[in-house]
């Protein structure tokens, strides 16, 4: 959460950073502001959207050739511009922007408020910046050995930038926990939460780690360890283009990533699935398939729409390579005292590979011995780097707060590796093997079909936006896409939806049912499709609402359906890839019945760096 942006440089610092807020809004938007420093040090903030700082700046002097900015996702202290980014230390020498939580800033508050320190905001990074400035003053020591010796001190997580008054060319930052990448250009650096600020400047960047410190000027960059030592700063060639996170004429982002998921899937499958070989190549999967093939148990933890791939990955992995799949929320796992024993596999899925339950259940399960498999869509991110093999989805940048094509990239790598591990380990016959490859390769087909009808959806959402609620059901595979049917509706349109197994629904949730509540039916033809025709006629029993995704050709569902959308046929195994993508376009065109802001839903933030 939090977006960051510094640069320093001969150019014109301010047109950089509020470009890259903007590409980073993803990560938060109740407040934003920036610190430019030419010959005096101005700091600029407004509570919303970036856009609202961009206005409340035309005609102001923004000239500077070194700055830091700042959007938020507010965890201390209310949205409002006093608790915005960036503050200002006691001294008016420092400015600095945090992404992160400072836990222990109670305590090293009450330590500055007894030296007479007074605080204008109530956030901990002002808490952290005073600390650092207290320390830099009392020491007469440079920022940069101030930094280093406060966060020994800190507890938490934390990306920070600061620019001093009195050196108009550095800007030092650190990290742990949150992530930061540095753009190398031709005597100028940016730096920034992720590569979309940098991407249009340099494709050479340096992804820094927990615990490094970076002393940045124009023509410079040195990277050191909290210990002060040297540390080569290892320089990565980005393989993203400008496009990929523009809009390319679509409305919003999030109607471009539902329809760029042919290509996504497609390009998750290319290079790694054979059908008419018959082969699956993933080399993290090779590499590990002994551990993967002869696992007691695998672990999935995850959080989110990544939290109900992972529900998917749990019903294919047992049924094809019969090995016990538990599914765990990131954030449960990681304060449990979970047992792990030797021989279990942990596969941590992550779109942004910087959440940072996910992170720190991994960093966990990997004291205690276990193997960490990463499914995760940003290359270079944290949860990549601290697997010990993995495979990345090829989504491309997901900017959209609610994750489309992210989870369909992950059920397609989840669903090749299930198919790679069961043939290994010969849990699966060759026939079922080839035909489920021959059916993978139809998927990004498919889903452009389904797409082609996205207007029949945008009726269904028309009909029923003003709805207050909404049940989502389905059964086996298709459960927990009842659960991200759920949650997208709830993020995008704020609509209260809940996501049940079909069955369960029988225990609490029929109590719901009036004529006034929609129910969403996943009711493709699969081994429940009986049960499943029954619940409808449970809730059609008592007038309620059925909007029923169906297989094509099926005649039975639409008698009692008073709604239909139908997908083409799929093995059940395959069938969640496709019958998500109903429900992302629902709740697309709710939101945008509603006058709502799909790419920035209230509250949210795409990349949790927080717990
Ligand atoms: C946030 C996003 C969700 C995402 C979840 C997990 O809540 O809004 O779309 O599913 O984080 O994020 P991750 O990047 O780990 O998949």
């Amino acid at each position: 959460m939090c977006g960051i942006v510094g640069y320093t440089g001969p150019r014109e610092a301010y047109p950089v950073i509020l470009k890259g807020l903007k590409r980073l809004e993803y990560r938060g938007y109740d407040s934003s502001g920036v610190a430019l420093l030419n010959n005096d040090l101005q700091v600029y903030k407004k509570k919303g959207k970036v856009a609202e700082l961009e206005e409340s700046l035309i005609g102001k002097n923004v000239s500077a050739h070194i700055g830091i900015g700042h959007t938020r996702w507010a965890t201390h202290g209310e949205p409002s511009d006093r608790n915005a980014h960036p503050h200002l230390s006691a001294s008016g020498r420092l400015a600095m922007i945090h992404n992160g939580i400072i836990e222990n800033y109670a305590l090293l508050k009450k330590d500055l408020v007894n030296k007479g320190y007074q605080f204008h905001s109530d956030t901990d990074t002002e808490v952290l910046l005073n600390f650092i400035d207290d320390i830099q003053q009392n020491n007469n020591s440079t920022l940069e050995e101030a930094v280093r010796i406060a966060l020994k001190r800190v507890v938490g997580a934390y990306c920070i930038l600061l620019i001093d008054r009195q050196d108009p060319e550095t800007i030092i930052a650190a990290r742990k926990g949150s992530p930061l990448v540095i753009g190398i250009g031709k005597g100028e650096h940016f730096l920034a939460s992720d590569a979309s600020p940098i991407i249009e400047y340099t494709k050479e960047v340096v992804y820094v780690n927990d615990y490094e410190l970076a002393i940045v000027r124009p023509d410079e960059l040195i990277l050191k360890n909290i210990g002060n030592e040297k540390v080569t700063p290892y320089i990565t060639k980005l393989d993203m283009e400008l496009a990929a996170i523009e809009k390319g004429g679509y409305d919003h982002f999030m109607v471009k990533e539902i329809f760029e998921q042919p290509k996504t899937i497609y390009d998750c499958l290319r290079g790694r699935l054979d059908s008419t070989a018959g082969t699956i190549t993933m080399s993290g999967v090779q590499n590990y398939i002994e551990e993967l093939k002869n696992a007691n148990r695998i672990l999935i933890i995850a959080c989110g729409t990544s939290w109900h791939a992972g529900l998917v990955a749990e019903y294919i992995i047992e049924e094809l390579c019969r090995i016990p799949v538990e599914v765990e929320y990131a954030s449960e796992f990681r304060y449990r005292n979970p047992i792990i024993n030797k021989g279990d596999v942990i596969i941590a899925i992550s779109q942004s590979g910087e959440t940072a339950d996910t992170l720190v259940a991994i960093d966990n399960a990997k004291e205690k011995g276990a193997i960490i498999f990463g499914v995760v869509n940003a290359v270079g991110s944290s949860i990549a780097r601290a697997s010990h093999a993995g495979a990345y989805t090829h989504a491309g940048p997901e900017i959209g707060v609610a994750s489309t094509k992210a989870f369909t990239g992950q059920l397609a790598v989840l669903t090749m590796m299930a198919l790679k591990i069961a043939y290994e380990k010969k849990t699966i016959s060759d026939e079922r093997y080839k035909n489920l490859l021959i059916e993978l390769d139809a998927v990004p087909e498919k889903v452009d079909a389904i797409l082609k009808n996205a207007e029949e959806v945008k009726i269904i959402a028309e009909k029923y936006k003003d709805c207050s609620d909404a049940l989502f059901l389905g059964r086996g595979y298709n459960f927990p896409v009842a659960l991200e049917g759920a949650l997208k509706l709830k993020e995008i349109s704020y609509i209260h939806a809940e996501g049940y197994p079909a069955a369960e629904m029988k225990h609490g949730p029929i109590a719901l049912v009036t004529d006034q509540l929609p129910v969403y039916f996943v009711a493709t033809k699969d081994s429940y499709h009986e049960k499943i025709i029954s619940n409808m006629q449970e809730i059609k029993a008592r007038k309620g609402k059925v909007i029923a995704i169906i297989t094509d050709g099926d005649t039975v569902s639409p008698t009692l359906a008073d709604d239909t959308f139908a997908i083409p046929t799929a093995d059940e195994i395959i069938a969640p890839m496709l019958s998500v993508i109903p429900f992302q376009l629902l709740s697309y065109y709710v939101g945008i019945a509603k006058g709502l802001d799909v790419d920035k839903p209230r509250n949210l933030a795409k990349s949790v760096t927080v717990e």
